[in-house]
């Protein structure tokens, strides 16, 4: 973490407004929703993307909620599901996020949401929330406002006393009116799947909805195994720590020292570029007719942790045990 604390401030139109410009700019700032402070980023700009996560300090990458001013905004990025609609409309603005179909043309980072073919979409229902999305005019990813492993930022103090100046800006906007991160819901399908229980409870949701499938422990069948545990991986298992493509493979490169003309990850070793590209090459070296990916080593250090649990997890599907969700 960098030295120092982060600079905040007051919810002025001012302040907001130079707020917009730094998330523009691929700067990070954090600011009030109802539910719970969020640490924002441009959510198209992958190496602002990447920041965040280093400032989180997460061992690995989670995908991010992505925050929209309008839910008409929202067609931009992923395509409306039947039952999208029906809770949007109830919901929006406001403390429900929505997992829709990505759209193939969306121009969110594929690191926001961590590769995966589906986006987490959220309308917050907070006045300076909502002007600071129509000031940045970006869709602006943001997880929970605090460092891995520490409580959720309720308040611009919590949020001042877990980042350093890698934050550029907390706006204060007082406490969250809910305290409670919002309710992730997948419609994705025709049955709305709770993922995440939050601000809206499932009672509500069924209102409107008609019927919630929940996972196990939340009160409702599993409709998939290990749907809480969903994760990009190329088709084929990567062969990982790899020096250079053997027949049949194609390398992904890390670093100074990789062969010419191989794809890198970051040809000057910078894990946050590195972090930034992984998702869209993976992608981009996971086509049908190709063989299996090779990839260099990546240092186990920062987002390099990050980056590795993801590669690990991709060479050993089986053995995929994240179930952390927050
Ligand atoms: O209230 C909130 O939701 C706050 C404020 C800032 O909006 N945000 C928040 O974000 O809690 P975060 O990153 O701490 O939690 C996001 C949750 C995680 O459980 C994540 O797994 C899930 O949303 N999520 C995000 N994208 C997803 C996707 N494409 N598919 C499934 N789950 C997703
Ligand atoms: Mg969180």
């Amino acid at each position: 973490m960098a030295d120092g604390q982060p600079c905040r401030t007051e919810a002025t139109d001012a302040n907001i407004e130079r707020a917009g410009a730094l998330i523009r700019e691929g700067r990070l700032v954090a600011f009030p929703t109802e539910t719970v402070y969020g640490l924002g980023a441009d959510a198209t700009d992958d190496d602002a993307v990447a920041a965040i996560f280093a400032a989180k300090g997460r061992p690995h990458f989670n995908p991010l909620i992505v925050h929209l001013a309008e839910p008409t905004q929202a067609e931009r990025y992923v395509h409306m599901t039947e039952a999208g609609r029906l809770l949007a409309r109830a919901f929006w603005p406001g403390g429900l996020t929505l997992v829709l179909p990505r759209r193939m043309d969306s121009t969110v980072s594929l690191l926001a949401s961590a590769g995966l073919d589906t986006i987490a979409i959220r309308v917050p229902a907070h006045d300076v929330a909502h002007r600071l999305l129509v000031a940045a005019d970006r869709p602006v990813a943001a997880p929970s406002a605090n460092r891995s492993g520490s409580v959720t930022a309720t308040t611009a103090a919590h949020v001042v006393e877990s980042f350093g100046i890698e934050v550029a800006l907390v706006l204060d906007g007082g406490p969250c009116r809910i305290g409670l991160e919002s309710t992730v819901v997948d419609v994705t399908g025709d049955i709305p799947i709770l993922l995440r229980p939050g601000a809206i409870t499932a009672e509500a949701l069924m209102a409107v909805a008609g019927h919630l499938a929940a996972p196990e422990g939340l009160g409702g069948p599993l409709r998939s195994p290990g749907m809480l545990e969903r994760h990009y991986a190329p088709s084929k298992p990567p062969r990982l720590n790899a020096v250079k493509a053997e027949a049949g493979e194609t390398l992904l490169a890390f670093g100074t020292n990789a062969p010419k003309g191989a794809l890198n990850l970051s040809p000057s070793g910078d894990l946050r570029e590195a972090a930034a590209n992984l998702f869209a090459m993976l992608r981009a070296l996971d086509q049908p007719s190709s063989g299996r990916i090779a990839v260099m080593s990546i240092p186990e250090e920062g987002l390099g942790r990050a980056i590795n649990d993801r590669l690990r997890r991709a060479a050993t599907p089986a053995v995929d045990t994240n179930r952390e969700r927050r």
